[in-house]
């Protein structure tokens, strides 16, 4: 299977993925355009979304059935979230002279899902982010999300903290990072075109 990606902008890429969590109601956390522009205004970022025919569409018209955003973080985060994030990643992540990448918002519309999308977005985001000096890739997670983890796990992340939440287990927080050595690419699996939407 040949996965069709399309890589975009900022604000077309906010909106697009404003309108996928609003309208399929299938995610975790929902975000507006006008925060995802706000994250990412000042920092390098991407925003790809893979794109798939619906099953009984006799056109065959794709449509946006997954999507993922990364961006860069830095030693000397100004934004609270991510300075708290940073502040934690203390003694577990190198930030010092080292180009740091969040893999922040991302997910599969249901139908669609276990059919390698998400492992396109992820392996495509990984050669971007080398071509762009990145050296590693971190990603939070909470217990209780069992396929974000599963998946996670079946793209070689690897835990490197935990933070308890006694009260409710599930709730607890996952930290991973995958480095992104040079010959990470040669190991990719899916087949993709990429094209940039206007
Ligand atoms: C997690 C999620 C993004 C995965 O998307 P997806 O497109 O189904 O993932 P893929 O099909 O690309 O799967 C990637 C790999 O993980 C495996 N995988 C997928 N879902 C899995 C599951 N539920 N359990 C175990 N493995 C799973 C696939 O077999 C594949 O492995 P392989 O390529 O080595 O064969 C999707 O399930 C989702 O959107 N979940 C809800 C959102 C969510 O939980 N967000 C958490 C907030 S942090």
């Amino acid at each position: 299977m040949e996965y069709l990606i399309k890589q975009y902008a900022l604000e077309p890429g906010a909106w697009e993925i404003q309108y996928i969590e609003e309208n399929f109601g299938e995610f975790p956390r929902r975000k507006t355009a006008a925060e995802i522009i706000d994250r990412l205004g000042d920092r390098e970022s991407l925003i790809l979304i893979a794109e798939a025919p619906l099953p009984d569409d006799p056109t065959g018209a794709p449509v946006p059935v997954s999507y993922k955003i990364v961006h860069e973080i830095r030693a000397d985060e100004s934004v609270p979230k991510l300075r708290d994030l940073v502040a934690r990643l203390a003694g577990t992540v190198a930030f010092d002279g080292r180009r740091i990448l969040y893999q922040w918002i991302g997910g599969t519309r249901r139908d669609w899902r276990g059919q390698g999308h998400f492992r396109a977005l992820t392996e495509e985001s990984e050669v971007w982010a080398m071509a762009a000096g990145f050296e590693e890739v971190v990603v939070k997670t909470k217990n209780r999300y069992y396929d974000m983890r599963a998946v996670l796990a079946q793209l070689q992340f690897n835990v490197v903290k935990h933070e308890p939440n006694p009260g409710d287990i599930g709730e607890s927080k996952v930290y991973l990072s995958k480095l992104l050595p040079a010959e990470l690419a040669r190991g990719h699996r899916s087949i993709r075109t990429v094209v940039y939407a206007e």
